[in-house]
């Protein structure tokens, strides 16, 4: 079952031959899908070849299927891993029991509205970034872009088939909203806060698949540990995509730094305005998109204290981050777990039964992963003798969802006035200026191993290609 039929007009590895009342409720679904892509996708990108990687099997090398691809013809298809014989549900109230293949009817509003939200992300990014094709660095990031914008659509996919397969009329509903809603439309926005938040520019694109793709990687393991097996497996799958997200932001990155700081060093030069003279980013303004993306997608993990994390956790749809590794009974009950909280003027913690504190839980699981991120973009800096240091905010920084939610807290964790939030907010986050600045960066580069004076080049090309390889075709 691992091997992918591409065959067939849906490639998948779950027999969808086998139910043609479900073959063909995707297969209506399908068209406009690619309507959507077509109004949404990539901007002017449709003609395109593009060196893309498709999966043909969920097994290792199925990733070794390497090709030019027009994007519009991408066989976007259902992948799950391969079912764990007798894998339990190992985690709340039922824990020990067997894991379900249907859903249960006492959880499926719920279950529904976890995959919705999850699905809802996977078109909002593509809408997100879909203008960043023309003024990309280089073929090669042009190509990695692309690469992502396929992957968030297959994503998009593989939410889509567990509503169609699972959840009858409402399922095949929900399927359809996830098509009409847009990022950034006032009437009719995407869920979740960050997801209509512009993409504008490249700095912006790396940030967003540095902290927010992670955001993604940490929601799909909780969503992996699921008791609902077909749930469990889709998002398996997912996470090796999202790796190369993720690998795409944190090296983005790394080579802008490599490159402001190879400027500075070269002429000696530390004061910010010099190093935009040589047209590179200053590190104050990678510094302050980084605290602007940072602190929208610790908002994304939710309430610190939620009674719905508890039930998603007890019923044993959604668990904690690498569940089968944490040392203690799986199911919570009395114990407990630090959140922050306003008290006086001060941040102060405070413990709270952990079955309520899961969000915050795995928010903190995935501030440990950003900081390792932070190390390594420092460790670029150091090498060329650069002094200035890239640093995360306080989580408790610019946060409007969470106990501490509005309150006006520094970078470095203090709490201050709205005055001295006033006077210090250009300073920590964007201004107009710097994103009109980063925007007269943005040029399109499209020369083979040509990249744009404020990046570096990456170490090494895709695929075993050079770095000079032709990783998108205009035709
Ligand atoms: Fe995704
Ligand atoms: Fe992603």
């Amino acid at each position: 079952m691992s091997s992918v039929d591409y065959n067939e007009r849906i490639p998948n590895n779950v027999g969808l031959a086998g139910d043609r009342t479900l073959q063909r409720a995707l297969e209506r679904w399908q068209p406009r899908f690619r309507e959507w892509w077509g109004e949404m996708g990539p901007e002017g990108a449709s003609d395109y070849d593009v060196y893309l990687r498709t999966a043909v099997s969920v097994e290792r090398e199925g990733w070794a299927n390497f090709g030019y691809v027009k994007m519009p013809d991408y066989r976007w298809g259902i992948f799950l891993n391969p079912a764990e014989p007798g894998r339990k549900i190992h985690f709340g109230a039922h824990k020990g029991e067997d894991v379900w293949q249907e859903v249960p009817g006492e959880y499926r509003a719920n279950l529904r509205r976890i995959i919705v939200t999850q699905g809802d992300t996977e078109p909002a990014s593509v809408e997100q970034q879909r203008h960043l094709g023309l003024t990309a660095p280089s073929l090669y990031d042009l190509r990695n872009l692309f690469q992502i914008n396929v992957e968030e659509g297959r994503h998009l996919w593989a939410m889509v088939y567990l509503l169609h397969r699972y959840f009858g009329r409402d399922g095949r509903e929900e399927a359809e909203a996830l098509l009409e809603r847009r990022s950034g439309d006032r009437d009719n926005p995407r869920i979740l806060g960050a997801f209509n938040e512009k993409t504008p520019d490249w700095l912006s694109f790396f940030m967003f698949t540095f902290f927010t793709d992670r955001d993604g990687k940490f929601q799909l393991c909780a969503l992996a540990e699921s008791g609902f097996d077909p749930l469990a497996r889709t998002t398996r799958f997912m996470l090796t995509e999202e790796a190369h997200h993720m690998f795409v932001g944190d090296t983005g990155i790394s080579r802008i730094l490599q490159r402001t700081a190879q400027v500075m060093a070269e002429h000696a030069i530390s004061d910010p305005v010099d190093a935009r003279r040589h047209g590179v980013i200053d590190l104050p303004t990678l510094q302050r998109y980084l605290n602007f993306h940072y602190s929208v997608t610790l908002d994304l993990f939710g309430a610190d204290v939620s009674s719905n994390a508890a039930i998603f956790y007890s019923t044993g749809l959604k668990g904690r981050f690498d569940e089968a590794r944490i040392d203690d009974d799986h199911v919570l009950e009395g114990a407990t777990y630090p959140v922050l909280e306003l008290d006086a003027g001060r941040l102060v913690e405070r413990p709270v039964p952990a079955l309520n504190a899961l969000n915050e839980r795995l928010r903190d699981r995935y501030i440990k992963d950003t900081i390792s991120g932070a190390a390594r973009w420092n460790r670029v800096l150091e090498r060329h003798g650069i002094e200035a240091r890239i640093t995360l905010p306080h989580k408790a920084f610019n946060r409007a969802i969470g106990s501490t939610a509005g309150a006006r807290v520094a970078p470095d964790g203090r709490i201050i006035s709205e005055a001295e939030w006033r006077a210090h907010e250009s300073e920590w986050l964007p201004t107009a200026e710097d994103r009109a600045y980063v925007a007269s960066l943005m040029g399109r580069v499209v020369e083979p191993g040509r990249f744009a004076n404020w990046i570096a080049p990456p170490a090494t090309g895709i695929d075993r290609h050079p770095i000079d390889y032709d990783y998108v075709r205009f035709g």
